[in-house]
């Protein structure tokens, strides 16, 4: 099988103590996989070990069949990794919304007229254009959240790594992000505790515990 994301005997230990380990996944190419788990077993840890935030593990981490052992190396992948951390509070650079979802288009060069063009096309496409002049710290928390995946789908990323993108969403809401994610055809780690939103996007669940990833 292709492999986007490898995880190898993956154990992380806080400043207090060992969170998980022997933690082992394969998600292949276009694979759609959700982890679930208690509050605090380290799920959010665990996707920030594999955005590239967090490198103080052991085990091995690997992108594309490429082995990442240091910062530097994470950065060849970088641009393939769209991450949606569960407070999105940690995800806005900009002020204004359009100029949010623009922002990393324009880091990847492209000019200011289509940046501007396909934001607001993926704004359409989430139903959220009549947002787009307004100010990220005024939005309600649903927005923001959708506001954050628009930005973070608007740069096509290969790999998606989203915590909890559906909590502080309107059923609507729930319902359009469940529609676009199934269009998208990438490898996706979904962290979730809403059970009806994870059967509709991945056949395989994984439960995470001290003691590792279990198959639902
Ligand atoms: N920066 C930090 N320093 C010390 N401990 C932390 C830090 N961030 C998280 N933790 C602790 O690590 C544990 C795992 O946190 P994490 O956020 O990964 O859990 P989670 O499974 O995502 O929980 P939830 O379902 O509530 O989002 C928790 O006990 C948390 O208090
Ligand atoms: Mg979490």
């Amino acid at each position: 099988m292709s492999c986007s994301i490898t995880l190898k005997q993956i154990s992380y230990k806080n400043s207090s103590n060992r969170l998980f380990e022997n933690v082992n996944l394969n998600v292949g190419h276009e694979e759609k996989v959700a982890i679930v788990g208690a509050n605090g077993v380290g799920k959010s840890t665990l996707i920030r070990i594999i955005a590239g935030l967090e490198h103080s593990y052991e085990g091995v981490l690997e992108l594309f069949h490429n082995k990442i052992d240091s910062k530097k190396e994470y950065k060849k992948f970088r641009s393939d990794v769209g991450y949606l951390p569960q407070d999105v509070n940690d995800y806005f650079l900009c002020p204004v919304v359009i100029e949010d979802v623009m922002f990393n288009l324009r880091a990847r060069g492209v000019d200011k007229e289509k940046a501007y063009c396909e934001a607001l096309k993926i704004l359409e496409s989430l139903e959220i254009s009549h947002l787009k002049d307004r100010t990220i710290f005024e939005l309600s928390g649903g927005e923001q959240k959708i506001v954050a995946i628009a930005s973070i789908l608007s740069t096509e990323p290969k790999i998606l790594l989203l915590d909890e993108p559906t909590n502080a969403l309107d059923v609507n809401a729930e319902k359009r992000i469940v529609d676009i994610l199934n269009g998208i055809k990438k490898s996706m780690i979904i962290v979730s505790h809403h059970k009806t939103f994870i059967d509709k996007l991945a056949p395989t669940v994984y439960t995470l515990n001290s003691t590792g990833l279990e198959l639902n």
